[in-house]
Protein backbone atom coordinates (compact mmCIF):
# COMPACT_ATOMS: atom_id res chain seq x y z
CA UNK A 1 0.00 0.00 0.00
CA UNK A 2 1.77 3.33 -0.73
CA UNK A 3 1.45 6.18 1.67
CA UNK A 4 -1.17 8.26 -0.09
CA UNK A 5 -2.96 5.31 -0.10
CA UNK A 6 -2.35 4.83 3.75
CA UNK A 7 -3.60 8.35 3.96
CA UNK A 8 -6.78 7.87 2.20
CA UNK A 9 -7.88 4.91 3.87
CA UNK A 10 -6.87 7.04 7.36
CA UNK A 11 -8.46 9.98 5.90
CA UNK A 12 -11.85 7.84 4.81
CA UNK A 13 -11.92 5.71 8.19
CA UNK A 14 -11.32 9.11 10.51
CA UNK A 15 -15.75 9.08 10.49
CA UNK A 16 -15.86 5.98 11.48
CA UNK A 17 -13.89 5.41 14.61
CA UNK A 18 -10.23 5.21 15.35
CA UNK A 19 -10.68 1.39 16.20
CA UNK A 20 -11.48 0.24 12.82
CA UNK A 21 -9.14 2.68 10.98
CA UNK A 22 -6.02 1.33 12.94
CA UNK A 23 -7.60 -2.30 12.00
CA UNK A 24 -7.65 -1.03 8.25
CA UNK A 25 -3.93 -0.69 8.38
CA UNK A 26 -3.29 -3.31 10.43
CA UNK A 27 -2.31 -2.34 13.54
CA UNK A 28 -4.31 -3.47 16.21
CA UNK A 29 -7.03 -1.34 17.81
CA UNK A 30 -6.67 1.92 19.25
CA UNK A 31 -5.43 2.73 22.58
CA UNK A 32 -8.01 0.61 24.94
CA UNK A 33 -5.80 -2.75 23.69
CA UNK A 34 -2.82 -1.88 21.86
CA UNK A 35 -1.88 -5.84 20.57
CA UNK A 36 0.95 -7.44 21.20
CA UNK A 37 2.10 -8.30 17.33
CA UNK A 38 3.77 -11.41 18.61
CA UNK A 39 0.50 -13.19 19.51
CA UNK A 40 -1.71 -13.11 16.70
CA UNK A 41 -1.80 -13.79 12.59
CA UNK A 42 -5.16 -13.85 11.20
CA UNK A 43 -6.66 -13.16 8.39
CA UNK A 44 -10.48 -13.47 9.10
CA UNK A 45 -12.45 -11.08 10.06
CA UNK A 46 -14.63 -12.14 13.03
CA UNK A 47 -15.25 -11.85 16.47
CA UNK A 48 -11.38 -11.96 18.77
CA UNK A 49 -11.37 -14.41 21.64
CA UNK A 50 -12.04 -11.67 24.64
CA UNK A 51 -14.68 -10.66 22.69
CA UNK A 52 -13.66 -6.47 23.08
CA UNK A 53 -11.49 -6.43 20.43
CA UNK A 54 -12.48 -5.21 17.14
CA UNK A 55 -11.60 -7.53 13.91
CA UNK A 56 -8.18 -7.80 12.53
CA UNK A 57 -9.15 -7.92 8.83
CA UNK A 58 -5.49 -7.80 7.32
CA UNK A 59 -2.57 -9.71 8.61
CA UNK A 60 0.04 -8.75 11.19
CA UNK A 61 3.65 -9.80 11.63
CA UNK A 62 4.26 -12.14 14.02
CA UNK A 63 8.02 -11.13 15.25
CA UNK A 64 8.56 -15.11 15.69
CA UNK A 65 8.04 -15.27 11.57
CA UNK A 66 11.25 -13.89 9.95
CA UNK A 67 9.30 -14.31 6.69
CA UNK A 68 6.04 -12.79 7.54
CA UNK A 69 5.76 -9.30 5.71
CA UNK A 70 6.93 -6.17 7.87
CA UNK A 71 4.13 -3.96 8.75
CA UNK A 72 5.28 -0.70 10.62
CA UNK A 73 3.51 0.22 13.80
CA UNK A 74 3.20 3.66 13.02
CA UNK A 75 2.33 5.74 10.27
CA UNK A 76 3.31 9.80 10.97
CA UNK A 77 2.35 10.62 6.97
CA UNK A 78 -1.12 10.37 8.22
CA UNK A 79 -1.05 13.80 9.09
CA UNK A 80 -1.39 14.39 5.21
CA UNK A 81 -5.50 13.60 5.95
CA UNK A 82 -5.18 16.87 7.52
CA UNK A 83 -3.35 18.67 5.16
CA UNK A 84 0.14 18.89 4.02
CA UNK A 85 2.39 21.56 6.00
CA UNK A 86 4.31 22.69 3.30
CA UNK A 87 6.71 24.66 2.10
CA UNK A 88 4.57 25.75 -0.79
CA UNK A 89 6.42 28.27 -2.87
CA UNK A 90 4.11 30.13 -4.64
CA UNK A 91 6.12 29.55 -8.01
CA UNK A 92 4.88 32.83 -10.19
CA UNK A 93 5.00 32.99 -13.78
CA UNK A 94 4.64 36.66 -15.57
CA UNK A 95 5.89 37.96 -18.76
CA UNK A 96 8.61 39.72 -16.49
CA UNK A 97 10.08 37.62 -14.36
CA UNK A 98 9.47 34.27 -12.45
CA UNK A 99 9.78 33.92 -8.79
CA UNK A 100 9.35 31.67 -5.79
CA UNK A 101 7.89 33.53 -2.57
CA UNK A 102 9.07 32.44 1.00
CA UNK A 103 5.62 32.41 3.09
CA UNK A 104 7.62 32.55 6.36
CA UNK A 105 9.59 36.11 5.39
CA UNK A 106 7.51 37.51 3.19
CA UNK A 107 9.71 37.84 0.91
CA UNK A 108 11.23 36.47 -2.56
CA UNK A 109 13.55 33.42 -2.21
CA UNK A 110 14.42 34.29 -5.83
CA UNK A 111 13.34 36.56 -8.34
CA UNK A 112 14.44 35.85 -12.26
CA UNK A 113 14.24 38.11 -14.87
CA UNK A 114 15.85 37.98 -18.42
CA UNK A 115 17.12 41.49 -20.38
CA UNK A 116 18.28 41.82 -23.58
CA UNK A 117 19.33 45.22 -25.92
CA UNK A 118 16.28 44.62 -27.71
CA UNK A 119 14.12 44.60 -24.61
CA UNK A 120 16.01 47.28 -22.33
CA UNK A 121 15.41 49.01 -26.18
CA UNK A 122 11.66 49.51 -26.44
CA UNK A 123 9.47 52.09 -24.21
CA UNK A 124 6.47 51.55 -24.05
CA UNK A 125 6.08 51.07 -20.27
CA UNK A 126 6.49 54.12 -17.85
CA UNK A 127 6.60 53.89 -13.87
CA UNK A 128 4.41 56.34 -13.57
CA UNK A 129 1.46 54.37 -14.99
CA UNK A 130 2.11 51.56 -12.35
CA UNK A 131 1.21 50.97 -9.03
CA UNK A 132 2.48 48.50 -5.92
CA UNK A 133 0.01 46.03 -5.14
CA UNK A 134 -0.49 43.11 -3.07
CA UNK A 135 0.29 39.42 -4.93
CA UNK A 136 -3.46 38.56 -5.09
CA UNK A 137 -1.97 34.81 -5.79
CA UNK A 138 -0.69 34.63 -2.73
CA UNK A 139 -3.19 33.52 0.48
CA UNK A 140 -4.26 36.32 2.25
CA UNK A 141 -2.11 34.58 5.45
CA UNK A 142 0.82 34.35 3.77
CA UNK A 143 0.63 38.03 1.71
CA UNK A 144 3.04 40.99 2.56
CA UNK A 145 0.41 43.90 2.41
CA UNK A 146 0.67 47.54 1.27
CA UNK A 147 0.19 48.64 4.90
CA UNK A 148 3.13 46.70 6.30
CA UNK A 149 5.42 48.51 4.66
CA UNK A 150 3.61 51.70 5.34
CA UNK A 151 5.95 54.10 7.65
CA UNK A 152 8.44 50.90 8.31
CA UNK A 153 11.11 53.09 7.46
CA UNK A 154 12.16 50.75 4.08
CA UNK A 155 11.60 50.64 0.55
CA UNK A 156 9.67 48.02 -1.43
CA UNK A 157 12.55 47.37 -3.24
CA UNK A 158 12.06 45.94 -6.16
CA UNK A 159 14.32 42.80 -7.06
CA UNK A 160 13.94 42.65 -10.76
CA UNK A 161 13.77 46.44 -11.26
CA UNK A 162 11.40 48.51 -13.24
CA UNK A 163 12.92 49.95 -15.33
CA UNK A 164 14.45 46.37 -17.02
CA UNK A 165 10.40 45.96 -17.88
CA UNK A 166 9.85 49.45 -19.99
CA UNK A 167 9.07 46.61 -22.98
CA UNK A 168 5.40 46.80 -22.01
CA UNK A 169 3.84 48.17 -19.31
CA UNK A 170 1.54 45.07 -18.67
CA UNK A 171 5.43 43.60 -18.27
CA UNK A 172 6.13 46.88 -15.68
CA UNK A 173 3.28 46.42 -13.37
CA UNK A 174 4.25 42.39 -13.02
CA UNK A 175 7.46 44.01 -11.20
CA UNK A 176 5.36 46.04 -8.72
CA UNK A 177 3.76 43.14 -7.12
CA UNK A 178 4.61 42.77 -3.36
CA UNK A 179 6.11 39.61 -4.25
CA UNK A 180 8.55 41.49 -6.03
CA UNK A 181 10.09 43.05 -3.24
CA UNK A 182 11.93 43.38 0.21
CA UNK A 183 12.21 45.77 2.61
CA UNK A 184 15.29 47.90 1.37
CA UNK A 185 16.83 50.66 3.27
CA UNK A 186 16.30 53.62 0.88
CA UNK A 187 18.61 56.06 0.71
CA UNK A 188 22.45 55.43 0.12
CA UNK A 189 20.90 51.34 -0.77
CA UNK A 190 18.14 51.15 -2.93
CA UNK A 191 17.89 54.65 -4.47
CA UNK A 192 21.91 54.78 -4.59
CA UNK A 193 24.12 52.03 -5.05
CA UNK A 194 21.60 49.13 -5.54
CA UNK A 195 20.16 51.28 -8.42
CA UNK A 196 23.87 51.92 -9.83
CA UNK A 197 24.43 48.10 -9.28
CA UNK A 198 21.25 47.61 -11.34
CA UNK A 199 22.71 49.64 -13.79
CA UNK A 200 25.64 47.63 -14.59
CA UNK A 201 23.77 44.59 -15.16
CA UNK A 202 21.70 46.91 -17.84
CA UNK A 203 24.96 47.42 -19.39
CA UNK A 204 25.82 43.88 -19.46
CA UNK A 205 23.85 43.87 -22.83
CA UNK A 206 26.74 45.67 -24.64
CA UNK A 207 28.71 43.44 -24.27
CA UNK A 208 26.36 40.48 -24.03
CA UNK A 209 23.83 39.59 -26.45
CA UNK A 210 21.11 38.16 -23.71
CA UNK A 211 21.62 38.42 -19.59
CA UNK A 212 19.82 36.83 -17.16
CA UNK A 213 19.75 38.20 -13.59
CA UNK A 214 18.41 36.29 -10.32
CA UNK A 215 17.97 38.08 -7.22
CA UNK A 216 16.98 37.62 -3.81
CA UNK A 217 17.55 38.20 -0.18
CA UNK A 218 20.17 36.52 2.22
CA UNK A 219 19.75 36.39 6.11
CA UNK A 220 23.03 36.11 7.13
CA UNK A 221 25.11 35.33 10.31
CA UNK A 222 27.19 38.21 12.28
CA UNK A 223 29.87 37.58 14.90
CA UNK A 224 28.36 38.99 18.22
CA UNK A 225 31.36 40.98 19.65
CA UNK A 226 30.37 39.89 23.14
CA UNK A 227 30.65 36.12 22.83
CA UNK A 228 31.95 35.76 20.37
CA UNK A 229 28.81 33.51 18.62
CA UNK A 230 27.80 33.64 15.51
CA UNK A 231 24.01 34.72 15.03
CA UNK A 232 21.15 35.88 12.45
CA UNK A 233 19.31 38.31 13.64
CA UNK A 234 16.81 40.74 11.57
CA UNK A 235 14.21 43.36 11.84
CA UNK A 236 10.62 42.23 10.79
CA UNK A 237 8.10 44.83 10.01
CA UNK A 238 4.29 45.27 9.69
CA UNK A 239 1.14 45.18 11.43
CA UNK A 240 1.55 42.14 12.89
CA UNK A 241 5.25 41.82 12.70
CA UNK A 242 5.59 40.13 9.94
CA UNK A 243 7.64 40.47 6.56
CA UNK A 244 11.75 40.08 7.34
CA UNK A 245 13.89 42.75 6.82
CA UNK A 246 17.16 41.00 4.64
CA UNK A 247 20.68 41.64 5.99
CA UNK A 248 22.00 41.13 2.77
CA UNK A 249 20.86 40.56 -1.12
CA UNK A 250 22.51 38.23 -4.04
CA UNK A 251 22.66 38.90 -7.51
CA UNK A 252 23.38 36.20 -9.76
CA UNK A 253 24.16 36.85 -13.46
CA UNK A 254 23.99 34.93 -16.21
CA UNK A 255 25.55 36.80 -19.49
CA UNK A 256 25.25 34.82 -22.36
CA UNK A 257 27.46 34.61 -25.56
CA UNK A 258 24.20 34.08 -27.58
CA UNK A 259 24.99 30.68 -28.86
CA UNK A 260 23.03 27.42 -28.43
CA UNK A 261 25.07 25.46 -25.58
CA UNK A 262 27.61 28.77 -25.31
CA UNK A 263 29.09 30.07 -22.99
CA UNK A 264 28.13 31.64 -19.55
CA UNK A 265 29.73 34.28 -18.40
CA UNK A 266 28.85 34.00 -14.53
CA UNK A 267 29.14 36.72 -11.42
CA UNK A 268 27.76 36.50 -8.08
CA UNK A 269 27.49 39.23 -5.79
CA UNK A 270 26.47 40.40 -2.13
CA UNK A 271 25.29 43.56 -1.15
CA UNK A 272 24.49 44.81 2.49
CA UNK A 273 21.06 46.13 3.42
CA UNK A 274 22.89 49.39 4.25
CA UNK A 275 23.81 52.59 3.16
CA UNK A 276 27.07 51.84 0.45
CA UNK A 277 29.43 54.66 -0.26
CA UNK A 278 29.92 55.06 -4.30
CA UNK A 279 33.23 55.15 -4.73
CA UNK A 280 32.94 51.27 -3.57
CA UNK A 281 34.46 49.10 -6.15
CA UNK A 282 31.34 46.81 -7.00
CA UNK A 283 34.41 43.94 -7.45
CA UNK A 284 34.56 44.38 -3.49
CA UNK A 285 30.81 42.53 -3.44
CA UNK A 286 31.71 39.61 -5.64
CA UNK A 287 31.50 36.22 -3.93
CA UNK A 288 31.78 32.19 -5.05
CA UNK A 289 28.31 31.58 -6.46
CA UNK A 290 28.69 28.34 -3.93
CA UNK A 291 28.56 31.12 -1.25
CA UNK A 292 25.28 32.19 -2.30
CA UNK A 293 23.89 29.31 -2.78
CA UNK A 294 25.38 27.50 1.01
CA UNK A 295 23.56 31.05 2.60
CA UNK A 296 20.40 31.19 0.47
CA UNK A 297 20.10 26.64 0.25
CA UNK A 298 19.43 27.18 -3.83
CA UNK A 299 21.14 25.90 -6.43
CA UNK A 300 22.10 28.19 -9.31
CA UNK A 301 24.21 26.32 -11.89
CA UNK A 302 23.34 22.58 -11.48
CA UNK A 303 22.59 22.15 -15.01
CA UNK A 304 25.64 24.30 -16.21
CA UNK A 305 28.95 22.59 -16.95
CA UNK A 306 31.79 23.94 -15.96
CA UNK A 307 33.50 23.68 -19.22
CA UNK A 308 30.77 26.57 -20.02
CA UNK A 309 31.27 29.00 -17.30
CA UNK A 310 33.60 32.09 -17.69
CA UNK A 311 33.83 34.72 -14.89
CA UNK A 312 32.20 37.64 -15.58
CA UNK A 313 34.66 40.10 -13.55
CA UNK A 314 37.63 38.53 -15.92
CA UNK A 315 35.40 39.79 -18.86
CA UNK A 316 34.11 43.45 -17.63
CA UNK A 317 35.58 45.84 -15.28
CA UNK A 318 33.04 45.10 -12.28
CA UNK A 319 34.71 47.61 -10.11
CA UNK A 320 35.15 50.67 -12.92
CA UNK A 321 31.86 50.87 -14.18
CA UNK A 322 30.25 52.02 -10.91
CA UNK A 323 32.70 54.88 -10.38
CA UNK A 324 31.94 55.89 -14.01
CA UNK A 325 28.60 55.77 -13.05
CA UNK A 326 27.89 59.50 -13.75
CA UNK A 327 29.15 59.22 -17.37
CA UNK A 328 27.79 55.95 -18.34
CA UNK A 329 24.14 57.33 -17.37
CA UNK A 330 24.98 59.01 -20.50
CA UNK A 331 25.30 56.35 -22.85
CA UNK A 332 22.94 54.33 -21.46
CA UNK A 333 19.94 57.11 -22.67
CA UNK A 334 21.73 56.00 -26.34
CA UNK A 335 21.76 52.19 -26.19
CA UNK A 336 23.75 49.36 -28.17
CA UNK A 337 22.33 49.16 -31.72
CA UNK A 338 19.99 45.96 -31.66
CA UNK A 339 19.26 44.36 -34.75
CA UNK A 340 15.59 44.38 -36.42
CA UNK A 341 14.82 47.13 -34.43
CA UNK A 342 14.30 51.15 -35.05
CA UNK A 343 17.02 53.21 -33.54
CA UNK A 344 16.46 55.48 -30.87
CA UNK A 345 16.60 58.32 -33.60
CA UNK A 346 13.25 56.90 -35.56
CA UNK A 347 10.94 56.43 -32.73
C1 LIG B 1 -0.93 48.98 -14.83
O1 LIG B 1 -1.25 49.26 -13.49
C2 LIG B 1 -2.04 50.42 -13.33
C3 LIG B 1 -2.17 50.71 -11.88
O2 LIG B 1 -2.62 49.59 -11.18
C4 LIG B 1 -3.39 50.19 -14.00
O3 LIG B 1 -4.19 51.33 -13.89
C5 LIG B 1 -3.14 49.88 -15.47
O4 LIG B 1 -4.36 49.55 -16.11
C6 LIG B 1 -2.18 48.74 -15.64
N1 LIG B 1 -1.82 48.61 -17.03
C7 LIG B 1 -1.78 47.44 -17.68
C8 LIG B 1 -1.45 47.49 -19.12
O5 LIG B 1 -2.00 46.38 -17.14
C1 LIG C 1 33.88 28.84 -24.66
O1 LIG C 1 35.07 29.33 -24.10
C2 LIG C 1 36.22 28.58 -24.44
C3 LIG C 1 37.39 29.21 -23.72
O2 LIG C 1 37.15 29.29 -22.38
C4 LIG C 1 36.44 28.56 -25.92
O3 LIG C 1 37.53 27.74 -26.23
C5 LIG C 1 35.19 28.03 -26.60
O4 LIG C 1 35.32 28.13 -27.99
C6 LIG C 1 33.98 28.82 -26.17
N1 LIG C 1 32.78 28.22 -26.70
C7 LIG C 1 31.96 28.87 -27.51
C8 LIG C 1 30.75 28.10 -27.96
O5 LIG C 1 32.14 30.02 -27.86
Amino acid sequence: MSKFTLALVAGASAAVGAASTAALLGMGSSKKNIPSQTVTTTTTVGTSPTGTAPPLPVPIRRLDDPKAPFVPPVDPAGLFQYGFPGPVNDVRNAASLTSSYDRRTKNPHWVAEHITPASLLMRNGDRRHSAFEEDQAIPEKFRAKLKDYFRSGYDRGHQVPAADAKWSQEAMNDTFALSNMCPQVGEGFNRDYWAHFEDFCRRLTSYYPSVRIVTGPLYLPKRDPVDNKWRVSYEVIGHPPNIAVPTHFYKIIYAEDGKTGGNVSLGAFVLPNDKISNDKPLADFEVPIEAVERASGLDFVSLLPPARRKRLCQEVSCSVIVKEYDQRQKQMTTPPPAKGLPSPSQR
